[in-house]
């Protein structure tokens, strides 16, 4: 990967996360994650006024966090990536006007980044060095996508899901279950010691081999979780639900490999950070002699170092943006791009 050469600020704050992070190359000299998540937790789920607000008041003291954890003064960064799409208006707002001001105040170029360009250049954080071309198994709150990477920057979306994303199927479940937030952690803290065979819940869209269907699932958990009663067995029951969606995401992925004929697979987003995940797929793909490179896991949820690192590859291809830059509530994944 051709990258940024000289300390590049990423900021991210597309969802519940504020992040800052410096970095150099390809390694990250700070990372800095003011999380929301005990605020939201009062609520049950994210509620974007009070996110964009938190945002406000965060924004600042993470960068400057960021800035003396690398030991940079800023005059030393030389360029600015910045979250611009998609993700929540008000949150996405702060995090570009933060960047737009820094840029022009120190003269340096800056650059809008999707959001999901960073989850699949995180494997790459720290020196991983997964080949080109592989298929990017993309699992987060808001997607679920299957994308053949073909190169810096171009990327074919190969399968997607019809509806929840894999990480609203792990949080609405674990709501139903009486669980905290974020769901996916709680229901893999759950799942120990439950037995994922206990409660038979569905597969969706078991004959489409590269999509996906999660809302059958959440329905049929509110139907067990009714019939149970006082003797829910939670443990029995966030273990059998984690199987579902490992075992959903893990068919899709391997037939999607078979399809393409790729022979490396990598592995991002929030969802990635569930270790029966990760587990399912390593042994799927050594059984067929394919690479697998799962992101590590600190760079699994939002963070701004993958910002930054995404920031850092179109930099490099002499992309900039201009202080017009704005947020976008949506937006698809950066289409093909000519190698230069
Ligand atoms: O990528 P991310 O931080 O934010 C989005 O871009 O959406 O992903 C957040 C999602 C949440 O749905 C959360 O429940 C899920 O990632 N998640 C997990 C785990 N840790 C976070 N899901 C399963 N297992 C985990 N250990
Ligand atoms: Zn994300």
């Amino acid at each position: 990967m051709n990258l940024w050469p000289g300390l590049l600020l990423g900021i991210e704050s597309s969802c519940d996360e504020t992040s800052a992070a410096i970095l150099d190359g390809s390694q990250v000299r700070s990372l800095v994650i003011a999380s929301q998540v005990e605020m939201h937790r009062r609520w049950g789920g994210v509620v974007p006024e009070a996110a964009a607000r938190a945002h406000v008041e965060a924004i600042l003291p993470t960068i400057l966090d960021a800035l003396s954890q690398a030991g940079a003064a800023p005059e030393q960064i030389t360029a600015v990536a910045v979250t611009n799409r998609p993700g929540l208006v008000g949150a996405l707002s702060v995090g570009v006007s933060a960047a737009k001001a820094w840029a022009w105040y120190r003269s340096v170029p800056l650059i809008g980044v999707h959001h999901l360009e960073g989850h699949v250049v995180s494997p790459y954080l720290d020196g991983g060095d997964p080949p080109t071309p592989h298929l990017c198994l993309i699992v987060s709150g808001g997607h679920t996508e299957l994308v053949a990477v073909d190169g810096p920057g171009r990327y074919r979306l190969i399968g997607q899901t019809l509806d929840d994303a894999a990480g609203e199927a792990f949080d609405k479940s674990a709501r139903l279950l009486g669980l905290g937030i974020p769901g996916g952690y709680a229901i893999q803290q759950a799942a120990a010691g439950g037995n994922p065979r206990a409660v038979p819940l569905p597969r969706g869209l078991a004959k489409d081999p590269m999509n996906f269907s999660f809302s059958g699932l959440k329905t049929a958990v509110m139907r067990q979780v009714e019939l149970a009663g006082e003797s829910l067995d939670v443990a029995d029951m966030a273990a059998s639900v984690q199987e579902a969606i490992v075992d959903s995401l893990t068919a899709k992925a391997i037939a999607a490999l078979e399809e393409t004929g790729s022979r490396c697979l990598t592995l991002v987003g929030g969802v990635a950070a569930n270790l029966c995940l990760r587990q399912r797929l390593e042994n799927e793909c050594r059984k067929r002699g394919i690479e697998f490179h799962p992101a590590p896991l600190r760079y699994c949820t939002d963070n701004a170092a993958m910002i930054a690192l995404a920031g850092s590859v179109r930099l490099q291809r002499c992309e900039r943006d201009g202080f017009q830059l704005d947020a976008e509530a949506n937006a698809p994944l950066p289409g093909a791009m000519i190698e230069s």
